[in-house]
């Protein structure tokens, strides 16, 4: 395969791992051999292939730990109705929110869902996503969970993005089990998960731990039992109340406890004991019309390490665009830019336990690489709702050009 030298680059902004800092180089080259870089430095010899970068910001390509990308149709209905002041919470009460988009996954087919998501992921890369974590949980019965988790398998092999999947039956719970809430953990213990793992699509398990939802002895069943079959756990805590949940993803050792908008100092402390990543995502917060962001500064004073991502979804947060989620970490919660920019590279890249490939811009990893339209790094949430991506580089090709 031929090399590519990128060249004449204003500013390289990305993680180092021996410095265990984020760095800023000015004036460097890239050189990319078998999709991989192989060299980043000043005056670096011939390749195959040249690439101006006319000054411009290069940065590693945005890994999105947090979707939920397996859905037919918008919810905009209840956006409306949270426009005339009904909450999240009261409209899911009510019987909508996730369960609405439970039928509409139930009744499509798998080409109908691949072609949806297919698009999605079109959109999420030309806004610089390289890598994304993706979620089922609008099926909520083992036969249409496992058609999720095809559709995103699908999606993936034919997509220059790169998918992780993530099983998600306890996101809510169906209509057939409102009254039987331990009926409907047994079958996803009992039956979907051992159906999951004999799939052998999904990565992580994932339970949305609140009030209303999946309590902490039932979160904790379904954590365990994934565990026994290799899925490694995830959780969404304190979204809205904090009643223990970022505790137990303290004591199950989950990989990332995500949202925290209510996390509890005794949740941050045990986050932390447990080395816990926190998924921030402010999107959420800002597509519900709250103001709670989640406590940034006290998790970085405590010393969590801090991911950042979308939740993109059909109720809660229907944006795509990381650019935006640093703008609304930068302008809402006080993040530091080159920490945002970490956040949603490199630790975003550890909370899928991918590091090692992907997340910076560091010799031996994938090229993963975005080029902007921008040579300063504070432009990127400055510009809030433009995006100024000039190129998007997945494994060492360009699979979005402006
Ligand atoms: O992360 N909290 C649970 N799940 C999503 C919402 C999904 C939906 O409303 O469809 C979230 O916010
Ligand atoms: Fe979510």
């Amino acid at each position: 395969m031929s090399s590519i030298k990128l060249s004449n680059i204003g500013q390289l902004i990305t993680y180092d791992s021996e410095a265990k800092r984020m760095i800023s180089k000015d004036n460097s080259e890239i050189v990319i051999h078998n999709r991989k870089i192989l060299e980043i430095g000043n005056n670096l010899g011939d390749a195959d292939q040249l690439i101006d970068c006319n000054g411009m910001l290069v940065t590693p390509g945005f890994v999105d730990s947090h979707t939920h990308p397996v859905f037919l149709n918008g919810r905009e209905d209840e956006f409306k109705m949270r426009i005339e002041g009904k909450s999240y919470e009261d409209i899911a009460a009510a019987g909508g929110g996730i369960i609405n988009s439970v039928n509409d996954v139930r009744e499509s087919s798998e080409e109908e869902l691949i072609l949806r998501v297919k698009d999605r992921m079109d959109r999420f890369l030309k806004l610089g996503t390289t890598t994304i974590e993706c979620k089922s949980g609008y099926g909520l019965n083992t036969e249409s969970e496992l058609k999720s988790l095809k559709v995103i398998h699908e999606v993936n092999k034919s997509h220059d993005i790169d998918m992780v999947a993530t099983f998600m039956g306890a996101h809510a719970f169906p209509k057939e089990f409102v009254q039987k809430h331990d009926a409907y953990v047994d079958i996803i213990c009992k039956e979907m998960i051992p159906a999951v793992a004999k799939q052998g699509i999904a990565k992580f398990n994932d339970v949305f731990c609140e009030d209303g939802y999946f309590n902490l002895e039932q979160t904790r069943k379904i954590l365990l039992e994934g565990k026994k079959y290799g899925l490694i756990p995830r959780m969404h805590a304190a979204e809205f109340t904090d009643s223990g949940s970022a505790v137990l993803a303290g004591d199950l050792k989950s990989i990332s406890a995500d949202h925290l908008m209510a996390v509890s100092d005794e949740g941050i402390e045990a986050l932390k004991r447990n080395e816990v990543i926190a998924t921030l995502l402010p999107g959420t917060t800002f597509f519900l019309g709250k103001t709670s962001y989640a406590p940034y500064k006290k998790l970085k004073h405590a010393g969590v390490d801090i991911a950042l991502a979308t939740d993109y979804n059909p109720g809660s947060c229907h944006i795509q665009s990381m650019s935006f989620i640093l703008s609304l970490a930068c302008i809402y919660m006080n993040m530091d830019i080159m920490n945002a920019i970490k956040a949603s590279t490199f630790t975003a890249a550890r909370s899928m336990m991918l590091e090692g490939e992907i997340g910076s811009i560091e010799k031996g990893k994938y090229a993963d690489i975005i080029i902007w339209n921008i040579n300063r790094v504070e432009q990127i949430p400055y510009m809030v709702t433009d995006q100024p991506i000039q190129c998007v580089y997945k494994k060492g090709m360009p699979a979005f050009i402006a």
